[in-house]
């Protein structure tokens, strides 16, 4: 039995040495064609390799990454288990950057920079942390991990998810019916939410227009979440002030794309996130050793459910 490494020799390399140190009883593969495929049992990879039929003994594919919305879910073999990567790099980082996108919003840093290039010396009016209602969609790790950075600044925070969570310090909303109450009182809506068919084009003209006058979007979801012409719409009305956008559909946008030059957003290129090969080693290790004692597997994804 065999774990195949289907991705990047680089941090392939990392997780070679890691998987010999930890589990140097289980075979690591990272050129399949070597290998007799009935041995492969478990598989990293970004997303479904073609011919995955082949593979009989297949029991877990582990996705290199947060999301699993590249993955056909309903075409992978019925007995496959699927498990997100669920790892510290990866929530660093997101704290990281949705901290960074949060003061640069509340500080006004993009009208400071556009200020600056023409030379103008002016103080923007300012609000105090403790006016600046902070809300994020999605209640998982990452929005969970994210509330936690943010919380010694001041702002008022919640959250909401499409089950009911309980955070201390947060107030929390979950449903449909109780999105509309939350975008009411959210200045700042951070996206986290895992793309399913129902979160495709949930940042949409309705959505911005329950939000405050005013509010601002971080978007570190997936890109088709966001209708780009409702939210173009939204800051040229002056409804929104900014937004901070590292996810878009396509990735890259085309050169003429208005969010390239638009004053009020600032684009990253899908980079808020990104796993860490050592500690996402860790963490796969981890988990092989638990569905080898029976125990759960953290991250196992919910195929009805979609993450
Ligand atoms: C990045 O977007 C990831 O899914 O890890």
């Amino acid at each position: 039995m065999a774990f195949w490494f289907n991705s990047d020799q680089e941090r392939g390399q990392v997780f070679a040495d890691a998987f010999a140190r930890d589990l140097p009883g289980l075979p690591f593969v990272m050129d399949v064609t070597q290998v007799n495929p009935d041995n492969i049992r478990y598989l990293l990879t970004w997303t479904a390799p073609p011919d995955l039929d082949r593979f009989k003994n297949l029991e877990i594919i582990f996705s290199i990454g947060a999301g699993v919305d590249q993955f056909p879910i309903e075409d992978l073999p019925p007995g496959v288990k699927l498990v997100r990567m669920v790892e510290d790099g990866i929530v660093r980082m997101m704290q990281e950057y949705v901290t960074l996108a949060v003061l640069a919003l509340h500080r006004n840093l993009k009208a400071y920079l556009a200020q600056q290039s023409v030379g103008k010396w002016q103080a923007l009016p300012a609000r105090g942390a403790a006016d600046c209602r902070i809300g994020v969609l999605g209640l998982g790790m990452l929005g969970q991990a994210v509330i936690e950075r943010l919380m010694p600044f001041g702002f008022p925070l919640s959250g909401w998810s499409r089950s009911s969570r309980q955070i201390e310090g947060v107030r929390c909303y979950h449903g449909t019916e109780a999105l509309y109450s939350f975008l009411r009182e959210t200045d700042i809506l951070v996206c986290l939410l895992p793309l399913t068919n129902d979160t495709r084009g949930i940042l949409d003209a309705r959505l911005f227009s329950a939000l405050p006058t005013g509010a601002s979007l971080i978007h570190v979801g997936r890109g088709a979440q966001l209708d780009h012409q409702a939210l173009i719409d939204a800051l040229d009305a002056n409804h929104l002030s900014g937004a901070v956008i590292d996810v878009t559909e396509p990735e890259p946008l085309p050169p003429e794309h208005p969010f390239w030059r638009h004053p009020k957003i600032m684009l990253t290129p899908h980079i808020a996130s990104v796993t860490q090969p050592e500690t996402a080693a860790r963490s796969v290790i981890e988990n092989i050793k638990c569905h080898r004692d029976g125990l759960d597997l953290i991250g196992l994804v919910d195929r009805i459910r979609g993450y």
